[in-house]
């Protein structure tokens, strides 16, 4: 096998240079530069805890900070070379230190490990990406209340198996989705809410005989307290598979609102047009507008949930502590959240860019018999069981499909033949704005309902 002609990081204790296959298999900076930020505010609060505990001298401590910020405008600028030979973004920026400062850099990784390091840069990380996901919701869930606000008139067809069941109001639709993603937004703050313990100062993995103090660190880095068990602090992914699933479920939200988003744009259904901006064409088809934006987050769904399982799988075979197995953990969390950023942004874009067609939702909600239940509560109110209502709202249904009429077409005097109770006042029933009207209880399609909850919502995401 091919040799590097010169070890990069081990040279001591090793008497053969690493494998060049090994190298590449084992570097991970390319992915794992997007910690740099993560990874200097951990070695500042690192060294500025050295130094206050006296396990460093305070001069040592100055020039490492000074490098370290060096290092930290290099790459915002753009002008820090990343090398491959030194595995990581830990190596690669503790390797540039020597470069800055000379020997003195050697001061930097006392009481400390990159099992450590990596796992509190990574739930910096996290915490973070989880508050931009959670602003992303926030916008996408006002595009929503904006959208059901202007459209509370438009009336459709609720379904159950695709087929057209109750009469709804277009806005009650829209408000069911933003349920789904205040959920998410919950699931985000339990992932932030499961992140304020630090794992630094647990080294490789036994904790150090230096005096450190991790409840110093903690503060610094915006953590409530350390880690209790300084094994456990270096196994531990959970926070990341944690991430992962919220991920999961927000990008499975997206997705079948992605779908419902299709199915209403196809030309069979027609429910709704979206903005061209939106739509991409077809290379040999030239009359085609394609909602690829929807696909798209559709598509992008099952590469999220493929991020979750690879994490749940690389962790579940792996005995306590770090295992190299474990470095698979950031291009799969990093994926997931760029992914679904991607698939928050486009579900955003598309609720601004999406024109309801109010008649044909309106059509097609009066097809089906939607207000045969209505019918059946209608009986229940004259005294009869729900049951017998039932059956006999099903006799009238069939009635209507054999004459190839809707409910509200059918004569007074057919409808009466029904039952005795059935008086002049049936008609309204079978009007599908007042089914809606009718849907008073909490939470239903009731427009009054629908308009306080649109301003509850409203309050809440100002
Ligand atoms: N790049 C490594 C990772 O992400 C850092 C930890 C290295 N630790 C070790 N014992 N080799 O997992």
């Amino acid at each position: 096998m091919k040799k590097t002609k010169k070890n990069s990081v081990w040279g001591t204790r090793m008497n053969k240079v690493v494998s060049s296959v090994l190298q590449s298999a084992n570097s991970s900076i390319e992915i794992d530069k997007r910690l740099f930020q993560e990874d200097i505010n951990g070695s500042i609060a690192h060294c500025t805890m050295l130094a206050k505990q006296k396990i460093i001298d305070v001069t040592k401590s100055k020039k490492i900070i000074t490098g370290l910020k060096k290092i930290e405008q290099e790459i915002q600028k753009n002008k820090f070379i990343f090398k491959t030979k030194y595995e990581d973004i830990h190596l690669n920026i503790e390797k540039r230190l020597f470069e800055i400062i000379g020997t003195d850099a050697g001061f930097l990784h006392t009481a400390r490990s990159r099992n450590d390091q990596v796992t509190t840069d990574f739930k910096l990380w996290i915490k973070k990406s989880s508050n931009e996901i959670k602003n992303l919701l926030n916008v996408l869930i006002k595009s929503f209340l904006n959208l059901a606000d202007k459209n509370t008139d438009i009336i459709m067809p609720g379904f159950t198996h695709l087929k057209n069941a109750q009469p709804v109001l277009f806005s009650h639709y829209l408000l069911a989705y933003i349920e789904m993603f205040k959920r998410d937004i919950v699931k985000f703050n339990n992932v932030i809410n499961n992140l304020n313990e630090n794992p630094l100062g647990a080294g490789a993995l036994a904790g150090t005989s230096y005096n450190i103090d991790r409840h110093l660190t903690s503060r610094l880095l915006g953590f409530s307290k350390p880690t209790q068990n300084s094994i456990d602090s270096v196994s531990d992914r959970d926070y990341a598979i944690e991430f992962l699933f919220a991920s999961s479920l927000c990008a499975m939200h997206l997705s079948r609102l992605a779908e419902e988003i299709i199915l209403w744009n196809s030309d069979l259904i027609n429910f709704i047009n979206i903005e061209d901006s939106l739509l991409t064409g077809s290379s040999m088809m030239p009359q085609k507008k394609n909602p690829d934006s929807a696909e798209l987050i559709r598509g992008k769904t099952g590469s999220i949930y493929g991020n979750l399982n690879s994490l749940l799988i690389t962790m579940k075979g792996l005995p306590l502590s770090y295992f190299k197995d474990m470095q698979e953990d950031k291009a799969a969390v990093f994926s997931a959240y760029d992914n679904l950023k991607l698939n928050l942004l486009l579900a955003t874009e598309l609720i601004k860019g999406i024109k309801p067609n109010k008649k044909k939702l309106y059509e097609a909600a009066l097809k089906g018999f939607t207000t045969a239940t209505d019918f059946a509560d209608y009986l229940v109110k004259k005294g009869i069981s729900f049951r017998e209502a039932y059956k006999k709202s099903a006799q009238l249904v069939n009635i209507a499909e054999k004459s190839n009429k809707r409910l509200d077409q059918l004569d007074f005097t057919i409808i009466k033949k029904i039952d005795p109770v059935i008086e002049k006042d049936v008609m309204n029933v079978f009007d599908i704005r007042n089914s809606i009207e009718k849907k008073i209880s909490f939470g239903g399609t009731g427009r009054k309902n629908v308009i306080n909850m649109i301003k509850k919502i409203k309050k809440e995401f100002k």
